[in-house]
């Protein structure tokens, strides 16, 4: 199949590659982000491969459509960036990676809140000047802490083990409760009480219309005050404002965010030479207690070998007529 990769990163393109090391397929790597705009890009091809940031609104799908290409293969799980039903209305086939290693994510939400609370990024900077002094770097034991995790997929689940592994109390809130999580010792309670119980909240549910703003001012007043919000799942489930609002107040201890409301204009592009026309972003990457990252907790080595093997693979049994099934998003 002949593909147009766009949003394509060249630390993603070896591994696309490797994946494709029998030729069976021709790659065409672009940077470009997909829009109605650089949506010709496509022409030639059979379908287009995308990532989180490549919005495949109406207008984008029907130029695709009226380019003849009708497969999206998706290089990611999540596909709230899809109109889905325009996609089905013009018989275009969206596809995705089910999964991929669902440790680098849960890993890297650890991450941010080991070093939200060791203060490790301020030390950093300290003993880098040469100042060895610890006042203000204070944080607290995880040892016996109560973390409350929104969400216990794959993601979710695996970022409760590692938790429960550093000796905390695992509280959970999902519409569909695992078993193997209560076996472990996991508690499931109403959102309302695990709201108001939790020392850390780390949320692993997908945006949906009924998850968007899942954290907004009414959340965030039913929280502990100086309470840890995690988010590596989607910028959309936190209402930014209330956030940083909290964040003012104290209400909120820290913040560690891995993905942005907004972040398709900036995370993944250099900004350093620019001035932030974004405020609430600036206020974000300049407050000691909050940690941003730029939609990185999927990258390691192991995940986007299995994303661009996954991704390949999809595109290879379509043609084999042996697609799994939770592969296809709309088709
Ligand atoms: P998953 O599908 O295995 O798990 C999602 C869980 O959320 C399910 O158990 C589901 O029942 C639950 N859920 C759905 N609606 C809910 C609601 N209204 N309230 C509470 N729980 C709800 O997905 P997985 O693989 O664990 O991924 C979770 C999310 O992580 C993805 O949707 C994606 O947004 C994000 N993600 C972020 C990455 C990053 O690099 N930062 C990379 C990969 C995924």
């Amino acid at each position: 199949m002949i593909i147009a990769f766009f949003s394509c990163q060249p630390y993603e393109q070896p591994f696309l590659e490797a994946a494709n090391s029998n030729q069976r397929h021709q790659l065409t790597f672009l940077l470009q982000t997909l829009t109605s705009e650089t949506v010709k890009l496509a022409a030639g091809h059979q379908a287009v491969c995308v990532f989180v940031n490549d919005h495949l609104t109406r207008a984008t799908l029907k130029a695709l459509a009226d380019q003849g290409i009708r497969i999206v293969a998706l290089r990611c799980t999540g596909y709230n960036q899809v109109d889905l039903t325009t996609a089905k209305e013009l018989g275009i086939l969206i596809l995705r990676v089910p999964t991929y290693s669902p440790h680098s994510v849960a890993e890297h939400a650890v991450a941010l809140l080991m070093t939200l609370n060791r203060k490790t990024h301020l030390a950093y900077q300290r003993t880098s000047q040469n100042d060895f002094t610890l006042d203000g770097l204070m944080g607290f034991d995880l040892y016996g802490k109560r973390i409350g995790v929104i969400g216990t997929g794959k993601i979710g689940q695996a970022f409760a083990r590692i938790m429960l592994g550093f000796g905390c109390r695992v509280l959970a809130y999902d519409k569909v409760k695992s078993a193997v999580l209560q076996e472990l010792g996991v508690e499931y309670l109403p959102l309302n009480e695990l709201l108001s119980e939790a020392d850390v909240i780390s949320l692993h549910c997908p945006l949906t219309s009924e998850t968007h703003h899942l954290i907004d001012v009414a959340a965030l007043a039913r929280m502990k005050s100086g309470a840890y919000l995690i988010n590596t799942s989607r910028g959309g489930l936190l209402d930014t404002h209330a956030v940083l609002t909290a964040l003012q107040s104290g209400r909120l201890g820290a913040l560690g965010i891995d993905v942005y409301e907004l972040e398709d204009e900036f995370f993944f592009s250099d900004w350093s030479n620019k001035s932030m026309p974004d405020a609430d972003l600036d206020t974000l990457t300049h407050s000691p207690n909050v940690l941003v990252t730029s939609h990185q907790g999927f990258f390691t080595h192991e995940a986007m070998a299995q994303i661009a093997h996954t991704t390949l693979n999809n595109l290879t049994y379509l043609e084999q007529e042996r697609l799994p099934a939770d592969a296809v998003v709309v088709g």
